[in-house]
């Protein structure tokens, strides 16, 4: 059967009974900024509390905010609980194709952020949507359904109280043979529930030597950064940077977990900030979202660049080599690939990188 054609939340007048529902202090949970500001636009009350997991998002919504003269304000958290039992209303606005974990998660998490008898909302672009009235009922005992030019509006009210319910799984993974490691991950970082074969098959060809200086860009739950430091050891730094404040807790807790303890964590979304010294890094690794036209893969392509010191390298791993040795090469890197696992790793490699893992493709012209 065809999957039906999803509407854009952006685009459409939000349903009159979802706008009658919310009742101040409220919040407006996830969404893409349009979408939120779709919302706020149309609704009767404009001072919400924005939640938003990673600070790109934020950063954005913030601006278009300000652009629709909205009031509302944006916080950044790891965790939705952390906004504390506040709020009268809560309207969750769930990503289209987002996964099915977070979404529950979210669920989970918005209880805990409603008063008394607070209510919780949920307007789906999804027609007759399968997940929330079930996993609503589970959490609510009583959920009301509406469906309304494609969308379902849903809502509950919370009744009595009930514990919290943290949804996680820790995976573990063997790398080049070497010693096993335990990962802790958590619904909307990279990756969920497994080793991604993407960080496999750029830890299996990394190079690296003891004591250097390793940045490690959009580290998700931490798994390469962490490998790394098996081989750079004590003496050497790893400083892990991500625009998702909850992959960044995780890095922390499996950084610690993992016995590491010279490393720092950075929450950015333009990869800078005052410990982000330029020419400082021997290694930069990244295995970027290739979502947005590249954009972020171009962000930490040039980083990098800026980053490392002449004589670092830089290993990144792609599915779209092409196009990413282009990118790479217009920054002033000198470009070599290694594939594997369905995977390219493509490198600039220091000196040391290459006494360490010779010749990895042919040489081109400059270098005979
Ligand atoms: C494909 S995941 C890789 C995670 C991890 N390094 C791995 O290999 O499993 C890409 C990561 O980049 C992060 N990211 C996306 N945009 C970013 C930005 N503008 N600045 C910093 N990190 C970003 C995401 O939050 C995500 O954790």
């Amino acid at each position: 059967m065809a999957k039906p054609k999803l509407v854009s939340l952006s685009k459409i007048y939000p349903p009159k009974t979802l706008l009658e529902r919310i009742r101040p202090p409220f919040a407006v949970i996830m969404g893409s900024p349009s979408d939120v500001v779709n919302l706020l636009h149309s609704s009767p009350h404009k001072e919400a509390v924005c939640y938003q997991m990673d600070l790109f998002q934020a950063e954005r919504l913030q601006q278009m905010l300000q652009d629709a003269n909205i009031p509302a304000q944006v916080r950044v958290e790891a965790d939705l609980w952390d906004l504390g039992p506040n709020f009268a209303s809560a309207v969750y606005l769930p990503a289209r194709s987002g996964e099915r974990e977070l979404k529950t998660d979210i669920l989970e998490q918005g209880f805990h952020i409603l008063n008394a008898s607070g209510q919780f909302l949920v307007w789906s672009a999804q027609p007759n949507d399968s997940l929330f009235p079930e996993a609503m009922k589970k959490i609510y005992k009583k959920v009301h359904i509406h469906q309304e030019q494609g969308t379902t509006f849903l809502w509950s009210q919370k009744m009595e109280d009930r514990p919290r319910r943290r949804h996680e799984v820790t995976f573990q993974c063997k790398i080049n043979q070497g010693e096993s490691f335990r990962f802790l991950s958590r619904p909307g970082t990279f990756s969920y529930g497994q080793f991604d074969a993407g960080s496999r098959a750029l830890c299996e060809v990394m190079s690296l030597r003891p004591g250097q200086n390793v940045v490690d860009l959009g580290c998700g739950c931490g798994t390469n950064g962490i490998y790394a430091s098996k081989i750079t050891g004590p003496e050497g730094k790893i400083t892990f940077v991500d625009s998702n404040l909850r992959a960044l807790d995780l890095t922390k807790l499996n950084a610690e977990a993992n016995g590491l303890t010279n490393f720092e964590t950075i929450a950015t979304s333009s990869v800078s900030g005052p410990d982000l010294i330029p020419q400082s890094f021997d290694i930069a690794l990244a295995n970027p979202p290739y979502f947005a036209n590249h954009s972020i893969a171009l962000l930490f392509i040039q980083r990098s660049f800026e980053l490392l010191k002449r004589s670092g390298s830089f290993f990144m791993v792609t599915k779209q080599p092409n196009e990413m040795v282009e990118l790479m090469t217009q920054v002033g890197y000198v470009v070599e690939g290694a594939e594997t696992r369905g995977y390219t790793v493509l490198m600039h490699r220091g000196p040391a990188a290459r006494d360490d893992m010779g010749a990895t493709t042919e040489p081109d012209e400059e270098d005979q």
